[in-house]
């Protein structure tokens, strides 16, 4: 049994519901490691262009992670070879970059992880290569909207399902779904920890089963992403045969953005805010 730490005093494995509650050494910890995370995202805001390779972008990353002292917690996770996901158009999330040049109009999820001094920074936003049309625009936006109204609910009482429900809403009310196939996740020390953050309050599927969202209450200290993914179709994943390019069945247009965040005595922290001011785009 781990006797219970002083308030703030420090980041002992405390389980609650086997979520973590970190203290301020966590806090500290993921300030740094989110800035380097959305720093990361900052470089590449003026190097998405037609004609780049995702593979380009890849390695730029690369880089600015290992010139900075840090480590990619993708590479080498579960055989993942690369320090980003670039996920275009209609791949969902998971893609994985390499040789074929981005088109003008594509859009992309560009998601990086970096461990700094044993902390995780996980971040994602949109890109867009010359202009978008007029509706991928509006799902990308939408997108960042609903994660933005979401870490807004975020506070010690509110739920998992809060969380939830305002992602759906929003999305659904635009007109698109909301993908259920992957969600959020906590984080710390760990890549991917308790608790899932799904980013659907309630659906029924196929077969008439109704899944909700948990209405687990959220507490100070809690670290979390919240990476809510919009199609334009509908909500169905298709993974292809390399084993992590997830992308819409229906082959719809696909948005995400991605923050990590902490639950604080009043509200959230958000670990990977652009320090550019550079959220979503177009960023020029
Ligand atoms: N960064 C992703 C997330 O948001 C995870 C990517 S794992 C990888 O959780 F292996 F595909 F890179
Ligand atoms: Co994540
Ligand atoms: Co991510």
């Amino acid at each position: 049994m781990t006797e219970l730490a002083p308030s703030g005093a420090e980041d002992l494995d405390i389980r609650t519901d086997d979520i973590k509650l970190h203290g301020r050494e966590a806090f500290e910890g993921m300030r740094k490691a989110g800035k380097l995370a959305a720093e990361c995202l900052d470089m590449l805001t003026d190097k998405v262009e037609p004609g780049k390779t995702t593979a380009e972008l890849d390695n730029l990353v690369r880089e600015m992670v290992l010139d900075n002292g840090a480590l990619s917690a993708t590479i080498g996770y579960r055989g993942y070879r690369h320090a980003t996901c670039i996920s275009l158009n209609h791949v969902i999330c998971h893609g994985i970059p390499g040789p074929k040049p981005i088109k003008k109009g594509d859009i992309m999820n560009i998601d990086v992880t970096v461990i700094v001094d044993g902390w995780h920074g996980d971040t994602s936003r949109m890109y867009y290569a010359g202009e978008p049309k007029v509706k991928a625009r509006r799902l990308v936006e939408t997108t960042h909207q609903a994660l933005m109204a979401a870490i807004d609910v975020v506070k010690p009482g509110a739920t998992l399902y809060d969380i939830g429900r305002t992602i759906q809403t929003i999305g659904e009310g635009q007109g698109f779904s909301i993908v259920r196939d992957f969600c959020g996740h906590g984080l710390g020390r760990v890549f991917h920890d308790a608790p899932n953050v799904v980013h659907y309050a309630e659906y029924k599927d196929r077969w008439g089963g109704v899944h909700k969202a948990p209405d687990t209450v959220l507490r100070e200290g809690m670290i979390f992403t919240i990476e809510p993914m919009i199609n334009d179709g509908k909500p169905d994943v298709k993974l292809l045969k390399d084993g992590w390019t997830a992308v819409s069945r229906d082959k719809s247009l696909s948005a995400q953005f991605e923050h990590s965040i902490g639950v604080t005595a009043d509200g959230a922290e958000i670990f990977t805010k652009s320090p550019k001011g550079l959220d979503c785009p177009p960023y020029s």
